[in-house]
Order: C-alpha cells, then sequence, then structure tokens
C-alpha cells in the first residue's frame, strides 16, 4: 500500500450563505497525479486555499504525511473527536499559516497567475528558495548565511537551466509570453522543495500544442522530484491523459471518484460537467 500524502476529511467552507465546499474528503497516495474536476465555482479552488492554510476551512481537518495541518471541528458540529493512526487525537483547531504548509513541502501555483512581475525570472526563483530556507536564519552566523546565499543562488541556476528558462533568467517575470510565466510558476513551486504539488489550472488559456507540452512536462518533473501531484484542470484530454484517479465536484460536493475510464462514464459526471465542458 503506497504512503498517504494527503487526507482531508470532511472539510466544509462556509462564506456567508455559501457553502463552497461541503464534507469533502479526498485522499492522496504517494506518487499519484490526482484531478479535481468540475464545474466553474464547484468549490476546488477553495478546496485548495484550505489544503494550503489559505483559509481556515468552518469544519473539517487535513493531514499532510499523517501529520495534522489543519483541523477545526466547531462544538456542536462534530459529535466524537477524531483520532489519527499516528498522533492520537487531532486537536481542535489547527492552523498553521501558508508559508509554514509550504515549508512541510506543500507547494502550489494559482489560477490566476502569481509572479512578482517587476522582479526577474532569477530573482523570483531565488525568494522561493528562501521561502524554503527562513527556518535557519535566526540560528546561522553570517558566514553560513552567506554561503547558504550562494547555495540558493547555484541551485536557483541549476533550477533554471532545467526548466529552461536560464536564458531568460535577467528577463522581467511580467515579460514572459503566458505558457512562459505558468512555466515560471511552477519553477517557483519546485525551488521550495515540495513533496505535494498543486496545480490550479495549470493549462489555462492554453492551445493544444501547448496543453501537450505541460502534460509531458508535469510526468517529467513528477519523476525528476519524486513528486506527488493534486491538480484542479478543465482541459479534459490533459486530465484522462496523466491523472491515477480524478475527484468530481459539484456545488461544493463529491460527486463522484475513481479511475479516468471511470469518470468518463459515470452519468452524474456527465450530466452535471462533462457534457457541458466545452463550456466551462
Ligand atoms: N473569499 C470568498 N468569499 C466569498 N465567496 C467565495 C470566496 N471564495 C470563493 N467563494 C465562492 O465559493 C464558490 C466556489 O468558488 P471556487 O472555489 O473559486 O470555485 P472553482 O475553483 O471550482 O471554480 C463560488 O460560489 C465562489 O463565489
Ligand atoms: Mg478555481
Amino acid at each position: 500500500m503506497r504512503e498517504n500524502v494527503l487526507h482531508m476529511e470532511n472539510i466544509t467552507m462556509q462564506f456567508g450563505g455559501v457553502i463552497a465546499v461541503n464534507n469533502l474528503s479526498i485522499d492522496v497516495y504517494e506518487g499519484e497525479i490526482v484531478a479535481l474536476i468540475g464545474p466553474n465555482g464547484a468549490g476546488k479552488t477553495t478546496a485548495f486555499n484550505c489544503i494550503t492554510g489559505v483559509y481556515e476551512p468552518t469544519n473539517g481537518c487535513v493531514s499532510f504525511y499523517g501529520e495534522t495541518i489543519v483541523s477545526n471541528h466547531p462544538q456542536g458540529k462534530m459529535k466524537k473527536l477524531y483520532t489519527d493512526q499516528n498522533s492520537g487525537l487531532y486537536p481542535k483547531v489547527v492552523s498553521l499559516t501558508p508559508d509554514r504548509i509550504t515549508k512541510r513541502g506543500i507547494a502550489r501555483t494559482f489560477q490566476n497567475i502569481r509572479l512578482f512581475k517587476k522582479l526577474t525570472v532569477f530573482e523570483n526563483v531565488l525568494v522561493a528558495k528562501h521561502m524554503r530556507a527562513k527556518q535557519n536564519v535566526f540560528s546561522a552566523t553570517f558566514r553560513i548565511n552567506y554561503r547558504e546565499e550562494r547555495r540558493m543562488r547555484e541551485e536557483t541556476l541549476a533550477l533554471l537551466e532545467e526548466q529552461g528558462l536560464l536564458k531568460l533568467k535577467d528577463e522581467l517575470a511580467s515579460s514572459l509570453p503566458y505558457g512562459l510565466q505558468r512555466r515560471l510558476e511552477i519553477s517557483r513551486a519546485l525551488a521550495t522543495e515540495p513533496k505535494l504539488l498543486m496545480l490550479d489550472e495549470p493549462a489555462a488559456g492554453m492551445n493544444p500544442q501547448e496543453t501537450q507540452e505541460l502534460a509531458e512536462f508535469i510526468i517529467q518533473i513528477k519523476e525528476k522530484y519524486d513528486l506527488t501531484v493534486l491538480m484542479i484542470e478543465h482541459h479534459m484530454d490533459l486530465v484522462m491523459k496523466i491523472s491515477d484517479r480524478i475527484y468530481v465536484l459539484d456545488f461544493g460536493k463529491l460527486i463522484a471518484h475513481g479511475t479516468p475510464a471511470e469518470v468518463q462514464k459515470n452519468q452524474r459526471v456527465i450530466d452535471a460537467y462533462l457534457g457541458v465542458a466545452e463550456d466551462a
């Protein structure tokens, strides 16, 4: 049995009267590529935000390699305390900040690209390297800081070379064409040395050729960096081709999950989403 990387249990996220995510449970195992699909507004990005500490969910918990990173069980909502196979009882409220979750090994990209537009390609990746190293700042002497800094700069250059971005290292992030900005965002995520990479619509705005290249790119980086991948995507050809398993959301609720073949022939999924996927 493969190791459980991400365990999301009964996550609910309510915004005023809107229940964006409704009692969602998801598991992702080591080495998998798992897709989260569903119509616009289904709650996919909100689910990502609950995992990465952007939102504190109204209810539920998330663990990463068996350790609780997010947990909220308001009184009255949960009759029993949950028990965790590794750490005993879940504490009632745990909410790590996004940067601590990044340090634990979860990196993500955003539906709307978020780069430092006025920084260069190199600087964008270096900043991410710093996020990884921050924990050492207080304990390190100046000399070690200097060495650390040099190491991070070298690693940044190596990563840019691997990602085919080295020639563009001194360009402003905002000057890159859209497809390369997406690739830079992924490179920045990789710079934090994640175990789990979460991609929010990585192929958005891409043509079929670019989407095809992205599919190969995702498989390539997954193998190279020993990643587990959780991705939100609307391009069904990409999803069906590279996913091991798929979870389908509609109005915040899980309506199906299974292999691509199982999900593709699921009538509920066809009715709620696949039948109208071109409009999404
Ligand atoms: N910060 C927020 N405040 C209020 N409503 C939100 C917020 N974020 C998302 N929503 C609502 O939650 C629902 C799910 O949104 P979202 O997770 O972005 O969907 P998806 O990513 O599947 O398209 C939508 O109705 C959206 O308007
Ligand atoms: Mg979204």
